[in-house]
């Protein structure tokens, strides 16, 4: 063991630098981070983004009422006060400030006896004035009637949306041209080379051929997976778009409430990515293991592989994670434990470790074996289908059946104001009291997506402990993948319909657990929860969107995968970036309206499209960071 152990090598000293560069360049980031936040505070007298302003009249003035209010986001929630009218005249109002983000149901009660008088339904708008009249409709039946008018105009919110999506379809188009032309000059090269091949070879040299032409050969990545000449680009573009979508979102997705992740059940943009992460991760793992297995490598030098790669991914995420070392040498007494890396690095050393020790070395092709012959790439793997189904069966029994004091038993809930405030410290359930108690309230983390909508105060980990085991069965259904592009290479239709097969089969369990509800099924899909109807949800996806993406880069060969494919190739460099560069320059710059959701995209978007353009020069000075 002690010869196998790589880190004697120069890996250590390699892993050193790189946590000591995360740490200098983290920590005089988290300055400019405060610096801008004693800013911010100043102008909190305005409106901020999706946020929109009431104005309450109380025409049944001297008699007062109170104001209650609860989004529709808000699964049975309990009303929160808005306002109460205590003005002092007939003629006055009360402002009050409400969110405009999703529509709302708005209560209005008289303050004595708390009757209610009359209730709304309103969407209201961006930056929108609004006023609320509570008046008797009828002065002989003292019917009350509540009327929302609007003062001034809304913004129209998603319009930098169109507009950038415009601007990005012209940048593609200028993009295509542009190669179109190139690859003109490529055949004017090569006619001018017949004629004269010296100017012809000063030109190329020069920069000025076409950057295609050498592309792929060299791609490390496919040279290990298999001596054959046959890549995946599939796969990198898929890992790339799932990366850069996390980017984006991790940037702040323009504010946009659909960029950011779901308060509690359901799904939005932002909680599709790092199951398809994850679900990528599982499908390269088969292939370079395979490819590895196959060049005549050991199962335990690979594994002690496995095992560093796992280490220096949970280190970097935990140096990337937290700021606290920042506050002093040794202030590591609320540290956040998990994170997404973390929950990365103990996917891959659980889905590996099982695929080294279950993995048989089938012959390269695979004969197609007449006996179980349409499900062999599954029947092939019956012991590790065993375990994963005896995790899940363990993730279902922690879930539903572990006791969490002062909670129900399953529950699954967000707790906070959910659940009509019956259980307002069970956030998570099971799930939220393991993370508590292995780890510590200090060491999860601390603003959970449930305090948006459901007022939560408990801190909760998305990425905590029991998730784990439904992110290993994604990985692993990600595996699957990979088993069905081995054993069916270069069979295109077999691969295709074996994809579609499993979305439509994962599509269907999702359905029945979801009872096709965001709220009301047995198992939420849940990001916060990594819920199993979540793992399924989004393999469903995943299985369509590979097979589209396969089918278009690397059957028909339509698309070369750009750009998606370059930052594909060099996730860790580009995940790791994007986190530690957050707070400079290019990234981030001090806007002029803070509030503004065309300026915060504008800003998002840029990023973004910096990390794809450095993962563009990278790939092309072939440049990949690899652990
Ligand atoms: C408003 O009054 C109704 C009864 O008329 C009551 O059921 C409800 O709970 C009250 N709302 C709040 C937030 O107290
Ligand atoms: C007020 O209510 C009474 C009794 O229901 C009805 O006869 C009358 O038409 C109503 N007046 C208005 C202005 O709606
Ligand atoms: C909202 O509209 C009302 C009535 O038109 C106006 O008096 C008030 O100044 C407006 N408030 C803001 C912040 O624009
Ligand atoms: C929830 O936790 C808070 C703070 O820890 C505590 O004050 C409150 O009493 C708790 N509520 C319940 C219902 O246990
Ligand atoms: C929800 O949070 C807000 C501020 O964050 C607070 O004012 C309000 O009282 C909370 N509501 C409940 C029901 O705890």
């Amino acid at each position: 063991m002690g010869l196998a152990w790589p880190c004697a090598s120069a890996h250590c000293l390699c892993l050193v630098v790189t946590l000591s560069l995360i740490l200098l360049v983290s920590c005089s980031s988290s300055s400019i981070n405060s610096q801008r936040a004693d800013s911010l505070s100043k102008r909190s007298t305005h409106l901020k983004m999706d946020q929109a302003l009431l104005l309450i009249h109380n025409e049944l003035f001297p008699e007062k009422f109170t104001v209650y209010w609860r989004s529709d986001q808000c699964y049975q929630c309990l009303y929160q006060t808005l306002a109460k009218s205590d003005q002092r005249s007939d003629r006055a109002s009360d402002v009050a400030v409400v969110d405009a983000r999703h529509p709302m149901t708005l209560q209005i009660n008289a303050t004595s006896g708390n009757t209610e008088l009359c209730r709304v339904h309103y969407r209201f708008r961006e930056f929108g004035n609004y006023s609320l009249w509570v008046k008797n409709s009828n002065s002989s039946t003292k019917d009350i009637a509540c009327n929302i008018i609007i003062n001034q105009n809304p913004v129209y919110t998603n319009l930098p949306i169109v507009i950038a999506f415009f601007i990005y379809v012209a940048i593609f188009i200028v993009l295509s041209l542009g190669s179109f032309l190139l690859r003109l000059n490529t055949v004017q090269n090569w006619l001018c080379k017949r004629m004269n091949p010296v100017e012809t070879d000063r030109l190329i040299n020069s920069e000025l051929g076409s950057p295609r032409a050498d592309l792929g050969s060299q791609d490390p990545h496919f040279a290990t997976w298999n001596a054959a000449p046959q890549r995946l680009r599939s796969l990198d573009t898929f890992r790339g778009l799932s990366l850069i979508i996390m980017v984006f979102v991790n940037y702040g997705g323009g504010g946009y409430w659909f960029f950011k992740h779901r308060s509690w059940n359901g799904l939005t943009i932002a909680d599709l990515v790092f199951p398809w992460f994850v679900f990528i991760m599982g499908t390269s793992i088969h292939l370079s293991l395979t490819s590895m297995l196959r060049k005549g490598n050991s199962k335990w030098k690979l594994f002690w592989k496995v095992l560093w790669r796992s280490i220096q991914l949970f280190l970097i995420g935990l140096f990337v994670i937290n700021e606290n070392y920042c506050r002093g040498p040794l202030s590591w007494n609320d540290i956040r434990i998990m994170g997404v890396l973390q929950r990365l690095s103990i996917t891959y050393l659980v889905v590996s470790a099982l695929e080294l020790l279950f993995t048989k070395l089938l012959p390269d092709p695979v004969p197609q074996n007449r006996t179980c012959f349409l499900l062999q790439d599954v029947i092939c793997y019956w012991p590790q289908w065993l375990i994963v189904i005896v995790l899940e069966a363990g993730w279902l029994c922690l879930t539903f059946l572990l006791p969490v004091p002062g909670c129900p038993t399953g529950y699954l809930g967000p707790g906070g104001i959910g659940d009509f405030g019956k259980y307002p410290n069970c956030t998570g359930g099971a799930a939220g009291y393991i993370d508590r108690l292995v780890l510590g309230e200090d060491h999860v983390y601390q603003h959970p997506s449930s305090n948006v909508v459901y007022n939560t105060t408990v801190p909760y980990d998305p990425e905590g402990i029991l998730g784990i085991i439904n992110s290993v069965v994604m990985a692993f259904l990600g595996l699957q993948a990979g088993k069905i592009l081995v054993f069916y290479k270069n069979q295109h239709k077999q691969v295709l319909v074996r994809f579609f097969t499993w979305s439509v089969f994962m599509g269907v369990i999702s359905a029945i657990l979801t009872k096709c509800s965001s709220n009301e099924g047995f198992i939420p899909v849940n990001k916060n929860l990594w819920s199993i109807s979540y793992v399924t949800t989004l393999a469903c996806f995943a299985f369509f969107l590979l097979m589209l993406i396969y089918f278009l880069v690397d059957v028909k060969k339509f698309w070369m995968g750009g750009p998606f494919f370059y930052p594909g190739m060099n996730s860790i460099l580009v995940y790791v970036g994007h986190e530690v560069f957050e707070n400079y320059f290019p990234f981030k710059w001090k806007m002029q309206d803070s509030q503004s959701h065309a300026q915060h995209l504008t800003q998002n978007l840029v990023a973004t499209s910096i990390w794809v353009l450095i993962a563009y020069i990278l790939y092309k000075k072939k440049i990949f960071w690899k652990i």
